[in-house]
């Protein structure tokens, strides 16, 4: 099995060329309009529930989560205003939002409106990542991250900031001139514009983001990334403070993956993780938040359980708050059953939510997308994948913008927070 690491990698490097590929009958039976138009925008976003009805025989052992539901209980069916996500959370303490691509945003009036009911906040996918932001070396183009925080403001939405420093978003002209300049300054320069341009207006920054790798061997935990090759292990010391000093209102956010699962390897990337939180608090670095990507894998042999709750803890003991900064379901290693997929990621979700908004340092649940229509998941080579050209069905709302199983899932445990 390739590990969620390797895929995650390989959707990197791959960047971020996306193209729709949908294979006509992958929909569910009992959404049959959709199934026979699975692109067309419906005029708004839908009042009920309409998928997930028919009932369905099949046995999983491996991932079993019980007898399958057949019916959706009655008081589910709605989910717009009241009924939507972002209200259930704020009943509940908790701020809910997703990641968007601008571009799908600006010319789909359908997704604005799913998107705006839905959601409390909003963080561009790519937009203010430094290969969007610095195509070339003197230019720095905020267009699209303009265009986002234009609509978050009419629409009284938060925004999150993703990423300030990420060794896998360096723009060509930026690896070629390693060396040959003050990295410092470069780094530091770029969070006072970035951040200072948007000062006031951003919830929480992921200031550094997947700086610690256990695999490379460092006594820190370090990752051997473009950013510690080129300024050292202080690079990181050196973007709190200038992400502070650029917009003190926003929460500074250290943000990673693969710390959910009860593995070893997560295991010791979270003992890393609270080592550096606790040697940036006694050294007074500003530092209000830490991230948890929660990207769970539906197929993962490993438990979610008291790995993930003991580390939410150990953090809210250093004084920090939690975000779930991109959750998304890996649904590859389910079989095609798109009833059953559909069930057990939801169920997944579920399972993972309520482990983690047990804790009160829980502040933020953000999805890695909306819906199926765009999920970096699919994002190619997918040669890797055991079902390749499957498209993914790992989020809340299908292709047609319908809410599936998992919508319901979320917005349960977002009820059954005692908090
Ligand atoms: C991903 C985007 O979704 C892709 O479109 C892009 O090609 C690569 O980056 N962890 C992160 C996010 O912190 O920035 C990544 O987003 C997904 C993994």
């Amino acid at each position: 099995m390739l590990t969620r690491r390797k895929i995650l990698m390989q959707t990197l490097q791959a960047g971020a060329a996306w193209a729709i590929s949908r294979s006509g009958g992958v929909l569910v039976a009992s959404a049959q309009q959709a199934a026979q138009t699975p692109n067309k925008t419906p005029a708004r976003a839908p009042d009920v529930m309409t998928v997930n009805s028919a009932p369905h025989p099949q046995a999983l052992s491996h991932y079993d989560f019980g007898p399958m539901p057949t019916v959706l209980p009655r008081e589910a069916k709605a989910v717009r205003g009241p009924h939507s996500l972002k209200k259930h959370a704020q009943y509940h303490g908790l701020i809910a939002g997703a990641c968007v691509g601008v571009r799908a945003l600006q010319s789909d009036p359908a997704f604005q409106e799913l998107v705006a009911e839905q959601y409390s906040i909003l963080v561009p996918e790519g937009e203010l990542k430094w290969r969007a932001l610095r195509p070339t070396e003197d230019r720095f183009d905020f267009a699209a991250s303009d265009a986002l925080f234009g609509f978050a403001a009419k629409h009284r939405m938060l925004v999150r900031g993703h990423t300030l420093v990420w060794g896998n978003s360096v723009p060509d002209w930026l690896k070629g001139s390693a060396g040959k300049r003050d990295m410092r300054e470069l780094l530091v320069d770029h969070i006072r514009t970035v951040a200072g341009r948007y000062r006031g207006r951003v919830h929480s920054w992921d200031v550094v983001n997947e700086a610690i790798e256990p695999k490379d061997g460092q006594l820190n935990g370090l990752r051997k990334s473009f950013w510690y090759d080129a300024i050292g292990p202080d690079y990181i010391e050196l973007a709190f403070r200038a992400a502070r000093e650029a917009d003190p209102h926003a929460k500074l956010t250290y943000n990673d993956y693969a710390v959910e699962y009860d593995s070893d390897e997560d295991a010791e990337r979270r003992t890393l993780i609270l080592a550096l939180l606790r040697r940036l608090r006694e050294r007074d670095i500003p530092l209000d938040a830490v991230g948890i990507q929660s990207h769970i894998n539906a197929g993962s042999p490993y438990t979610v359980g008291k790995g993930l709750a003991d580390y939410i803890e150990s953090v809210r003991a250093i004084g920090l708050e939690v975000y779930l900064t991109e959750m998304d379901v890996y649904d590859d290693d389910l079989p095609d059953d798109v009833q059953r997929r559909d069930y057990v990621v939801a169920e997944t979700y579920r399972q993972f939510l309520n482990i983690a908004l047990a804790n009160p340092a829980i502040k933020l649940v953000l999805t890695w997308g909306v819906s199926d229509r765009r999920t970096w998941l699919n994002d190619p080579p997918r040669d890797h994948h055991k079902h390749p050209n499957r498209p993914q069905r790992s989020l809340p709302f299908d292709s047609g913008y319908r809410p599936v199983r998992a919508f319901f899932a979320i917005r349960d445990s977002y009820d059954s927070r005692k908090i």
